[in-house]
């Protein structure tokens, strides 16, 4: 089953056309990376699948819920109620880890919970405590965000992220705001998630991590998708002169 359907999905920011007709599919449990270089719209992508932005044109569809339909050559998008219900099935955590540095750690992962869900505060906790013990936070619960390390901030934003039960996870660039030394920790918890099979959509400029993780790799350039096929298809297609000057090019 299709947790993630996307169809031709066109994205522009005035005369610039970012998103060129974007064919994406995820099955549930399976992890797609996306890569490519600066400037070729990944974020953007990311984006319009999870409602930051709105796509031009395209039929996306989330869970098995319908986003969007393409009709007369534009995006038409589903009513409130049914856009909020796909937004609960989404998990998103960005490269700034954009944790509330008001709060507590624990407050992070409970606040939406209990505000979105429903959930009482004492099920939050339990909840909370429990993606603490899984990603080694659990003497930081008390701690605020500017108290922790990058990679900490970044664990409990994949946390919190999870705290939601969504279907799907998505990443853009989890990694790239770390110092090296703090990379690892991130991707450890995310090759986690994927030996539990979560259905996760990750942006990454770690090549040697996606090609480790993922089932398939969507390869962008310039709005569009130059392939999407298996990691070994992507990274040893010597034949494909862009994609190995891309490579070459992250090797230097
Ligand atoms: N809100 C916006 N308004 C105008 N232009 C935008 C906006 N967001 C993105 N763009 C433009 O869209 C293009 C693609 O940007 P995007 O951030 O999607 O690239 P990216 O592949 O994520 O790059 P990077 O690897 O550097 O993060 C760029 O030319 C960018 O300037
Ligand atoms: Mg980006």
């Amino acid at each position: 089953m299709y947790l993630l359907e996307a169809k031709g999905v066109r994205k522009s920011f005035g005369e610039n056309c970012v998103l060129k007709g974007v064919d994406l599919t995820v099955e549930e449990g399976q992890v797609v990376s996306i890569i490519g270089p600066s400037g070729s719209g990944k974020s953007t992508l990311l984006r319009c699948l999870t409602q930051l932005e709105r796509a031009d044109e395209g039929a996306i569809s989330i869970c098995g819920r319908v986003m969007t339909t393409q009709e007369n050559g534009k995006a038409v998008y589903s009513d409130a109620a049914a856009l909020r219900q796909i937004m609960l099935d989404v998990g998103l955590v960005f490269q700034n880890f954009q944790l509330f540095p008001h709060w507590s750690v624990l407050r992070n992962l409970t606040d939406a919970q209990v505000r979105v869900l429903g959930r009482s505060r004492a099920e939050a906790e339990e909840v909370a405590r429990d993606l603490l013990r899984k990603t080694k936070l659990s003497d930081k619960e008390a701690s605020y965000p500017c108290q922790l390390s990058g990679g900490q901030q970044q664990r409990v934003a994949i946390a919190r992220a999870l705290a939601m039960s969504p279907k799907i996870l998505f990443f853009d660039e989890p990694t790239s705001a770390l110092d090296p030394e703090l990379i690892g920790e991130i991707l450890e918890v995310i090759r986690d998630l994927a030996s539990q099979r979560m259905t996760m959509v990750i942006v990454t400029h770690e090549m040697t991590f996606a090609r480790e993780i993922s089932d398939r790799v969507l390869f962008l350039e310039q709005g569009s998708v130059l392939t999407f096929d298996t990691p070994e298809a992507v990274f040893n297609d010597t034949s494909n002169s862009r994609i190995q000057a891309f490579l070459s090019l992250l090797k230097k």
